[in-house]
């Protein structure tokens, strides 16, 4: 069994992006610049935006976060969105989901610029993906592939099961493993809440890509020998034990699930990180299109 070190493959993307932000430097251009929108205090998402914001320093990039309160109207944020899209500085923006219940997730991520999109949820760029256009690839599934091509996970022809259709990991990992290329070319199936017998699918999976949020729900009497696990969850569990209050669970059984499994991700240390690190790939790109 391979572990899918999501840790390690990050910080070595973060490597190379900091290389070339020097090289910028040194030829006297402008860096990246991020911005992020945060709406409200959801825990979850401000220790997510807190870390992409580190990710930025780290690499030597300008970083802006914006915090706005939860009362924040759709008006409000529609407003801060359009002063981003006009704003030269910044090279590229993410709003971080989710959204207040009041604000409309569609009608804001329709207003971003999707030339500023380093998310790539604005349909120009998701459908340019569908369609083999260049285009920012969403950065979870865009990690996920980044991690099957540094580990050589041969994707070519393999049954693959998607495991959530949504619209940030389930149903563009389901395209980007259907594209032709290297990672890609699998025969996809995407199941869902609706899906009948999912073990049926996912005993015949050569590689399964869960993204659930359901604690350890993949079990190891539901895959075969030498199946390849991407567990693209993350639920926080009330453990009282811990000093947050909390542990972080991701789809898989991983101690099960492990022992059949040929190349596995962990949680915490697998997708997790590769989510930073391709936002600040597509940040760096946002740049140099604008360049
Ligand atoms: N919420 C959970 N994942 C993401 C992400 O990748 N981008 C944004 N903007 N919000 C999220």
């Amino acid at each position: 069994m391979t572990l899918l070190d999501g840790k390690k493959t990050s910080n070595d993307i973060k490597d190379e992006i900091a290389l070339e932000v020097q090289a910028m430097k040194e030829r006297g251009e402008k860096v990246p610049h991020l911005a992020a929108v945060l709406v409200g205090e959801d825990g979850a998402s401000l220790t997510y935006v807190g870390s992409k914001v580190r990710a930025c320093e780290r690499v030597g990039f300008e970083s802006t976060l914006v915090k706005m309160p939860a009362s924040t109207s759709e008006e409000e944020l529609l407003a801060k969105v359009k002063e981003l899209n006009e704003n030269d500085a910044i090279d590229g923006y993410i709003v971080q989901l989710p959204l207040p219940k009041h604000i409309d997730e569609q009608k804001v991520l329709l207003a971003v610029d999707s030339e500023k999109d380093v998310d790539g949820f604005h349909p120009e760029n998701f459908g340019k993906m569908a369609l083999d256009m260049p285009a920012f690839i969403p950065a979870t599934p865009y990690g996920i592939m980044e991690l099957l091509d540094r580990y050589d996970v041969d994707t070519q022809g393999k049954n693959t099961v998607v495991i959530g259709r949504s619209h940030i990991v389930g149903r563009p990992m389901s395209i980007l493993m259907s594209r032709k290329g290297n990672p890609g070319n699998s025969t996809v199936t995407l199941t869902h809440s609706r899906t009948q017998n999912i073990e049926e699918f996912t005993k015949e999976a050569d590689i399964i890509i869960s993204a659930l949020g359901v604690p350890e729900f993949l079990k190891a009497d539901m895959v075969k020998e030498g199946v390849t696990v991407i567990d693209v969850g993350i639920t926080r569990v009330p453990d009282e034990s811990h000093p947050k209050g909390y542990v972080i669970k991701g789809d898989v059984d991983f101690e099960n699930v492990s022992a059949k499994a040929s190349f596995i991700t962990p949680v915490p240390g697998g997708v997790g990180p590769m989510t930073i690190a391709m936002l600040l790939k597509n940040t760096l790109l946002a740049r140099k299109v604008r360049q």
